[in-house]
């Protein structure tokens, strides 16, 4: 039995066909996945709209999913349709108004080779109330540590699956950051350019236009940047989707993290540890503070995931 004081909301889960109490552990020691990594999963919100709980961008997070699976040669035992009410019903389960969500499909028990020739593909699904991931730092600003370490490349791995493993590096360099008095890591890539967070996508606004980078720079494209794009246009201002040089962001007139769990989160502050051998220097990012343009398309973001802006209901799906 857990404690389940971590998750103050949550009370029961999904595990293949059968809701369970949350502090009920179901699951084998020896379990592939939890050995090697071998599991893929999405980080899903749902929020509190006038008609109920709604998911925001279901069909494209259980798209990528299933395309996360496909990539570690799963065959998942749900369809994408079964598993869209497999969440709404973990939503009315718990009563939630507003959720984060954890479907993770993951190789089970039968074999601890490195191939899980025997053990079977396993899904489970599990939501409760997740305030800012960042903090309350993350209304005012957030500094961020740019790492000594470099990105996984794109030539290494499919950036665009979130596999379990492959976290292991961002769980280190999130650690790592804290330990340096940071709020969240910032990764470079091989070419030197800034990449990603840990669990972010990084937007920069500098000379009239945001600018954010692609999987060339070996990024996961996510989805709340590629919603954020579209309210950007929508509201007028200028994008450009191109590589950000680590001075390009330090130079940058406002900086923001964006993804499910983060949200929109205004970057102000950056120690710079990117070059071995020379020390860490910090730097303010524009005002240091929030700036207009991310408050603007925050603000906004935050109605259309709330269903207040009606051509954005398309990315809502109700549960009820
Ligand atoms: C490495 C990485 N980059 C970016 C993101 C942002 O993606 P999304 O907006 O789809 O949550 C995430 C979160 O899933 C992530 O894990």
């Amino acid at each position: 039995m857990f404690d389940n004081k971590g998750f103050p909301k949550a009370k029961t889960y999904w595990f293949m066909g059968k809701f369970y109490d949350w502090s009920e552990a179901i699951i084998h020691p020896m379990t592939h996945a939890l050995h090697y990594g071998n599991s893929v999963f999405e980080g899903i919100r749902a929020y509190k709209t006038p008609q109920g709980p709604a998911v925001f961008r279901l069909k494209e997070h259980l798209d990528r999913f299933m395309h996360s699976a496909g990539i570690l040669k799963m065959k998942s035992p749900y369809s994408i349709p079964q598993i869209t009410d497999i969440i709404k019903s973990v939503i009315r389960e718990n009563k939630l108004e507003s959720a984060y969500i954890r479907p993770l499909l993951f190789y089970s028990y039968g074999n601890l080779g490195l191939i899980p020739k025997s053990s079977p593909v396993e899904l489970l699904v599990g939501a409760w109330q997740w305030g800012a991931y960042l903090g309350e730092n993350a209304l005012t600003g957030v500094k961020v540590y740019i790492l000594p370490w470099r990105r996984v490349h794109h030539s290494q791995y499919d950036m665009s699956a979130k596999l379990g493993g492959i976290y292991v590096q961002s769980t280190i360099c999130g650690l790592i950051a804290r330990e340096q008095g940071c709020d969240e890591a910032v990764f470079l890539n091989l070419e030197k350019n800034v990449a990603e967070g840990p669990g972010e996508n990084i937007f920069i606004y500098k000379d009239g236009f945001l600018k954010t980078n692609d999987r060339s720079e070996s990024v996961l494209e996510g989805i709340t940047r590629s919603s954020i794009l579209e309210i950007a246009h929508d509201l007028g201002i200028q994008t450009k989707v191109e590589p950000i040089t680590k001075q390009d962001f330090l130079t940058a007139d406002e900086a923001f993290f964006s993804g499910t769990a983060a949200e929109i989160a205004p970057i102000t502050r950056a120690k710079d540890a990117s070059d071995k051998d020379t020390p860490a220097k910090d730097h303010t990012i524009g005002s240091g503070k929030p700036g207009e343009v991310t408050q603007k398309i925050s603000t906004t973001y935050g109605d259309c995931v709330r269903g207040k802006i009606k051509k954005y209901e398309k990315w809502l799906t109700y549960v009820d």
